[in-house]
């Protein structure tokens, strides 16, 4: 099965360049479902028929699903919620303002992606595209499992313990009621199925495409999203610059935007070398509609593969050699005063500006040292030595 995800700013073509690949997949003959985690009903409005929270085949191999993101939430985190209610209510917090306090912002994005797990482990599915929110902040919210990890299988089954044993004390003494069981399976569940998408969306088999319109504004952006979602192990293996002004004798203002765009795509190739780069005219109208999708997705893809699984090494890699091992993670544009890196038991910190992650080691590396550390080429490259005892 093949994962695609397209994030990039808002309204640069996102919903359209994920309608018109899923439509080239599904026309060879693949099981493709194009889901989308945004409110907005965009997916419906490119395929130009309405689509359900539930997938609706739109032509054959071909459905469209709008992930109803408050009823994943109400699922997901009402037991949870319900605890935190309760609480407040205790608190004296006044009802409505606690139920705007128990919501998290990003949270609901996030849980629609739980979808993507269901529909992963279903195997139904040899393509599922995701139409994602703009910028990669959903895809950085992912990384919370991970964050949380040492505390989940540390902290987490004794605290629920120790709550199970002093309930009856505590909640007379304090006053407070103490969360159920029912509030430590959710976390539990939730924090296990939150990991369990993020493993899938940093696996082999997916891979996330930026889309740009050829504007400085909006290269920044991308360059800042291919770091972050490098910074948190997502594989960015391909651009797609939409919008493409084409040359022909203009006026003096369409002149002006095709010598622009120009020099914009200079440096989109500059900054993303080594990825694919397609791209994609600006057309006289908007493409809507199946056969506008097929058409957009045979300019844009004009013979290459655009389902084809990266090559290579991801973001993240270890190599071993005989007294230690190199970490290398991908930190594209980023220089080394930008960096900051800590190591702190299991995990690496690594902090750039003001994104962090914590990561993680591989088993094998936890009981070893850190001799050096450097960023280079675009990578940090932490060095590792067997620990001598
Ligand atoms: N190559 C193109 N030529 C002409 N119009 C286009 C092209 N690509 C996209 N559009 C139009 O631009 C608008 C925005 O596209 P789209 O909805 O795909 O962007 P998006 O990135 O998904 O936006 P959002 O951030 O709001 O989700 C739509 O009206 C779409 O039809
Ligand atoms: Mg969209």
């Amino acid at each position: 099965m093949r994962i695609l995800l397209f994030t990039g700013k808002g309204g640069v073509g996102k919903s359209t360049t994920a309608s018109a690949t899923s439509v080239l997949s599904a026309s060879r003959g693949l099981r493709t479902l194009v889901l989308s985690t945004d409110a907005a009903h965009s997916l419906a409005d490119a395929f130009g028929t309405p689509v359900g929270s539930e997938p609706t085949e739109v032509a054959e191999n071909l459905f469209v699903q709008q992930v109803d993101a408050q009823r994943r939430f109400e699922q997901s985190w009402s037991d949870i919620q319900g605890y935190l209610l309760s609480v407040l209510d205790v608190a004296g917090v006044d009802p409505v303002a606690a139920e705007e306090l128990t919501v998290i912002p990003g949270a609901e994005e996030v849980l629609a992606l739980l979808e993507l797990r269901l529909h992963a482990i279903s195997g139904a599915w040899d393509v599922i595209i995701v139409d994602c929110a703009p910028t990669a902040e959903t895809l950085r919210l992912l990384a919370l499992p991970e964050a949380l990890g040492w505390y989940m299988e540390r902290i987490f089954p004794f605290e629920r313990k120790i709550v199970k044993a002093l309930k009856p004390v505590l909640s007379r003494a304090a006053g407070v009621p103490m969360p159920e069981d029912s509030v430590f399976d959710a976390v539990e569940r939730l924090h296990a199925e939150l990991d369990e998408v993020r493993t899938l969306l940093s696996g082999p088999d997916a891979s996330v495409r930026l889309v740009l319109t050829p504007e400085s504004v909006v290269l920044a952006e991308a360059r800042r999203s291919f770091t972050t979602l490098s910074l948190f192990g997502y594989r960015v293996d391909g651009v797609v610059a939409n919008r493409v002004f084409p040359e022909s004798e203009g006026d003096a203002w369409r002149a002006g935007w095709v010598d622009a765009q120009k020099r914009v795509l200079g440096e989109v190739e500059e900054s993303f070398a080594g990825l694919t780069l397609w791209r994609s005219v600006y057309r006289p109208q908007e493409p809507v509609g199946i056969e506008a999708m097929r058409e957009r997705a045979e300019e844009v893809y004009a013979g290459t593969d655009p389902l084809e699984k990266p090559t290579g090494e991801g973001p993240l890699s270890v190599t071993r050699h005989s007294s230690g091992a190199l970490l290398r993670l991908s930190l594209p544009f980023v220089g080394r005063s930008e960096v900051d890196l800590a190591r702190h038991g299991d995990e690496l910190v690594v902090t750039v500006g003001s994104y962090r992650r914590l990561l993680s080691l591989p088993p094998g590396l936890a009981r070893h040292t850190v001799k050096g550390a450097r960023v280079e080429g675009g990578a940090l490259q932490v060095r590792f030595e067997e620990r001598k005892s």
